[in-house]
């Protein structure tokens, strides 16, 4: 039985296989994903920041030893939202568990919004890119990264457990739910095409900065064969944009 995006990280095989997996050397996360978002996030002096999807808030105690005026992570999972209590805990971060989709975003309260690869868990994303276009402050950020449409469209050629060494792409205009077996379990996802998560900001009056497929940089890396693979297909999608007027 497939399972939301929140109900699958509190499964607890699941959740003891993503806490074990995001502690292997070179990540994707940390070798592609974290540095783009890094980036093009810039500074983070004083800024009030929200993340949406935030795990285990790992970045939230980042950006506050790094002088960010506050951090609310937002997470529907009971077993994640826990375990961001924890890596905040002394400090004045917040965790609230409560979905994406349906939290009350408090009007001009943040100066960058995060979302680290929640996004594609959540099927309306009209209303999440409104509420936050309305819960940054003038001059707010907002940047996010999800799994990459070319992966999202098809999982076929893809055996759990096994490293991947064909990717199939196809039924890349055909939208909407997937089902993957990752982690042992199912999952549900939405597939989004590059244009589509294009006009979803532009029609919620978000306007693009920045977009990004974090092609592999060597100096990320401990190991240059898994760089030499990296470079094979791009996994994630990352956007900036900003509260336009
Ligand atoms: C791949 S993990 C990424 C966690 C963190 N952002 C990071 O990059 O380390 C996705 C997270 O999004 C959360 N999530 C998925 N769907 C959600 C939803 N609809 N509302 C709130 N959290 C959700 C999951 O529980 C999980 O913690």
């Amino acid at each position: 039985m497939e399972k939301s995006g929140l109900d699958f990280y509190d499964d607890e095989a699941v959740f003891t296989n993503y806490t074990e997996h995001r502690q292997r050397l070179d990540t994707p996360n940390d070798t592609l994903e974290k540095p783009v978002m890094m980036d093009l996030i810039g500074i983070i002096t004083d800024k009030r920041i929200l993340d949406l999807g935030c795990g285990d808030a790992a970045i939230g105690r980042e950006f506050l030893d790094r002088g960010a005026a506050s951090y609310v992570g937002l997470e529907g999972s009971h077993k994640m939202a826990a375990l961001a209590l924890q890596t905040l805990a002394g400090t004045s971060g917040q965790v609230i568990r409560q979905e994406i989709e349906t939290w009350t975003y408090p009007p001009a309260a943040f100066d960058l919004v995060i979302a680290r690869l929640s996004l594609h868990y959540v099927a309306d994303l009209k209303r999440v890119f409104s509420n936050v276009r309305q819960t940054l402050d003038r001059q707010g950020q907002f940047v996010f990264s999800v799994e990459h449409p070319v992966i999202t469209s098809c999982d076929r050629g893809w055996k759990a457990g096994t490293l991947r060494q064909d990717w199939v792409v196809d039924d890349y205009f055909k939208t909407g739910l997937r089902v993957t077996n990752w982690l042992g379990a199912y999952v549900k996802k939405y597939h989004r095409t590059i244009e589509e998560y294009f006009y979803l900001l532009q029609e919620a009056g978000l306007r693009i900065k920045d977009l990004r497929e974090a092609r592999p940089q060597l100096q990320h890396f401990h190991d240059i064969q898994t760089y030499e693979r990296r470079k094979r297909i791009p996994l994630f999608l990352i956007l900036a944009a900003n509260k336009g007027k």
